[in-house]
């Protein structure tokens, strides 16, 4: 057993199994003084002066407990980084313009093909313990770096080994339908996606996701993609509304995908249609800052229009973050959400956003994902930014170090 004694404030959402939006999203429970107890992988009580003799003791007596941040679309498993795409785009090249000529994810393509699994894990693995130090403690990623069938293999294999270290756990997505390999047609290669790739991947992950925008699948494409994709068990989630609006939010919709991620240039119809169907937006504000745009997704109008909503870091060799609190301190600094909201965002909103309803706030008979942060109020999160606040954490009631 683990017992925190005495924390100065724990904060939650409050628990739900649906998403908060409008102005629950930014309602917190906040207790002072409190000692959270916790058996196995469980919290169990929540309270004044708990005694439980044989627990080992976690004296929070200076500190914030929060619920562990559910980060809910990553890129992690890739190999290389584009370091020098930073240069090219403080010249003014676009992220479209960049892969339009064969780099961007074309570029990291190349290298995650040329990369043998234990070099794949040793890459991952530095970030995947920098996201829990900072953090996270549930994570989704994407594979999408291989475009052909046995790299995409290998991305969910290293995602999954990643899983098994005892850290985070990994929720994992397949993606083959990040970008048209150079090497065979478009209709060739949604062919191969369909006949060989799902069957072979099918138990490997639990959603699929697409990037449905100008240059990348089409909404027909992406469509017949997910469809495909829900005959072999897998949930869609989408890549929407990034940079041009070819009507990817809506399809969100249709297809009853879990979440369309981005938003950046979705219309306000598009939020109602997106509520009306139960989708969850999934916020990326490190994309528009890595790609030096001011444009960053109308989160006040989504929260007007009660669609819920979640934050996410996105990492990839292009908007290459592992930092939710970074991620929070984006979402609030640059959207407008207030530190409450973007909490919720990282926690609740984001657990159901990956379909887990046993955690993302702090509650008893809720998993045990719990972070001690060496900060007087919670909303130091976000107003002391730059730094990892994080003390320790507490994942599946497993103290790690
Ligand atoms: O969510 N836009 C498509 N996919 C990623 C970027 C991947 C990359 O640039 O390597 C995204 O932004
Ligand atoms: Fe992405």
């Amino acid at each position: 057993m683990l017992l925190i004694k005495n924390a100065r404030q724990v904060v939650s959402p409050h628990p739900s199994e649906v998403p908060l939006s409008g102005e629950r999203l930014g309602d917190l429970n906040i207790l002072s003084k409190t000692d959270i107890a916790i058996e196995d992988e469980t919290i169990v009580e929540i309270g004044h002066n708990l005694d439980y003799p044989d627990a080992i003791i976690l004296d929070a007596s200076d500190m914030v407990v929060v619920p562990g941040f559910v980060d809910p679309h990553t890129h992690m498993v890739f190999a290389g980084s584009r370091e020098h795409e930073l240069m090219w785009k403080l010249e003014g090249k676009s992220y479209q313009d960049i892969l339009a000529e064969g780099g961007g994810i074309m570029r990291t393509v190349n290298e995650t093909r040329a990369a043998s699994e234990d070099e794949l894990k040793e890459q991952s693995l530095k970030r995947f313990r920098q996201a829990v130090k900072h953090g996270t403690t549930t994570i989704e990623i994407k594979s999408g770096y291989g475009l052909d069938l046995d790299t995409e293999i290998r991305q969910l294999q290293v995602a999954k080994w990643l899983g098994e270290q005892g850290l985070a756990e990994v929720v994992s997505t397949f993606m083959g339908a990040h970008a048209f390999p150079s090497d065979v047609s478009r209709e060739q290669y949604i062919s191969l996606i369909i006949d060989e790739v799902l069957p072979a991947v099918k138990d490997l992950a639990e959603f699929c996701d697409v990037f449905c925008e100008k240059g990348a699948f089409s909404v027909e494409e992406s469509r017949v993609i997910l469809e495909a994709a829900k005959n072999f068990g897998l949930q869609p989630r989408i890549h929407a509304d990034e940079f041009d609006n070819i009507g990817a939010g809506d399809l969100a919709a249709e297809v009853k995908a879990i979440s369309a991620d981005h938003l950046v240039v979705s219309t306000k119809e598009t939020f109602r249609t997106l509520k009306n169907a139960g989708c969850i937006g999934i916020l990326l504000p490190g994309t528009p800052l890595s790609t030096l745009s001011d444009e960053f997704a109308n989160a006040r109008k989504m929260v007007a229009s009660n669609l819920p909503i979640a934050l996410a870091t996105d990492c990839n060799p292009n908007c290459y973050t592992e930092s939710m609190q970074f991620i929070q301190q984006l979402a609030v600094f640059r959207m407008g959400l207030t530190p409450a909201e973007a909490l919720t965002a990282s926690t609740l909103n984001a657990a159901l956003a990956l379909g887990r309803k046993d955690r993302g706030c702090i509650s008893e008979g809720k998993r045990a994902d719990l972070l001690i942060m060496n900060i007087p109020d919670y909303q130091h999160i976000v107003y002391h930014f730059g730094i990892n606040h994080v003390k320790n954490i507490i994942i599946g009631g497993k103290l790690i170090d």
